[in-house]
């Protein structure tokens, strides 16, 4: 069939007009994608139109060359104009109904939990005093836990810190006396840290008793250390921790890994030792077990007990978070109960 080239250019011009009525009233840059494929695109009529040229009469390619692509540039041109003034806004993604201006949902903030509040706090206190923060595994093993630490194999004194036993000769740590083994076998004297961590026992839940807990452990080794820095030591840290008018007392005690060993009792804040309901008629509290390292410690980790001395103590942490927000029960620490949490 014979083309007419005159049909075919009135219908390039169509085509041109055609699609920039669409571009004008295009919604968004998908509507503008979908016109430049079907105007455009290799399916299109007016590529199409292009690749006809070749087949019409000689005398008509040239113009129809130039009023193709003047067609197609108009189109082009149509379609960047429109995608410059829409800012070249991307489809619109808000469903109907959904208001975009109101205030978001405020994520909750994160705060951290009572118990390590005051533990960072003992922690810093120490800190400034010179200590540096040593840490331990909680999986322990019998050495480090009870051997090194001068627990005779069967002695009664493994019984009051009993705790769940893991194949392989591995035991839930009963205390954070470990860190001090760990230390020295790693280091030299002059040493000084301050251990915090989670430590398990075997105990009945009750208002003040929890199998899982937390010390703040520390350790002072050097030539000459002497009970006297233990006593000043320790005098410094509960007047830094409860204020100037503390008043604490040592008590003689025994711990395997220390001799003398004491523990310090802090008088009740509230009737300075004589007795009343929020410290149940005690007067004092035990806050902690401490003493001087037993030579016997120093032998399993390779230190020489004649030339060197040293403090250790041992603090509870979750009793002294009890006392300081006045907590009656010590599952409260568990409980993840946010009206509790929410007050700090
Ligand atoms: N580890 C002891 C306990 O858990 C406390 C302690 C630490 C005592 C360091 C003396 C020296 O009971």
């Amino acid at each position: 069939m014979e083309l007419n080239p005159s049909d075919l250019f009135a219908e390039a011009q169509s085509l041109a007009s055609g699609a920039q009525d669409e571009i004008s009233s295009a919604q968004d840059t998908a509507a503008l994608e979908a016109i430049r494929v079907r105007y455009l695109g290799r399916k299109s009529r007016l590529s199409e139109l292009l690749s006809l040229i070749g087949k019409l009469p000689a005398e008509a390619r040239a113009e129809a060359g130039v009023k193709f692509n003047a067609a197609r540039q108009e189109i082009e041109q149509a379609l960047a104009t429109k995608l410059a003034e829409s800012g070249g806004k991307p489809a619109s993604t808000t469903p109907a109904g959904v208001d975009l201006t109101l205030p978001g949902i405020k994520p909750p903030l994160g705060k951290r939990h009572p118990l390590y509040r005051v533990m960072d706090e003992m922690v810093e206190i120490f800190e400034s005093l010179g200590f540096t923060v040593a840490l331990g595994p909680e999986i322990e093993d019998e050495f480090h836990n009870f051997d090194s630490l001068n627990f005779p194999p069967n002695h009664p004194s493994r019984d009051l810190q009993d705790t769940l036993y893991l194949p392989g000769g591995f035991l839930l740590r009963t205390h954070t006396s470990p860190v001090q083994v760990r230390t020295m076998l790693a280091e030299k004297p002059p040493i000084r840290i301050v251990a915090p961590g989670r430590v398990y026992r075997m105990d009945a839940i009750d208002p003040t008793h929890y199998p899982i807990f937390h010390q703040v452990e520390g350790l002072w080794v050097d030539e000459n250390v002497s009970l006297a820095d233990l006593k000043g030591l320790l005098y410094e840290f509960f007047r830094r921790l409860y204020g100037m008018s503390v008043k604490i007392r040592f008590r003689p005690s025994f711990f395997p890994f220390t001799e003398p060993s004491a523990e310090v009792d802090m008088a009740c804040l509230v009737c300075q030792g004589a007795g009343c309901e929020s410290c149940g008629q005690q007067g004092y509290l035990e806050m902690l077990g401490c003493g001087m390292v037993h030579p016997n410690v120093f032998r399993a980790v390779g230190y020489d007990a004649e030339k060197y001395t040293g403090l250790a103590f041992g603090m509870g942490v979750d009793r002294s978070t009890m006392r300081r927000y006045n907590l009656p029960d010590i599952r409260l620490l568990w409980e993840n109960d946010l009206r509790l949490l929410k007050q700090f």
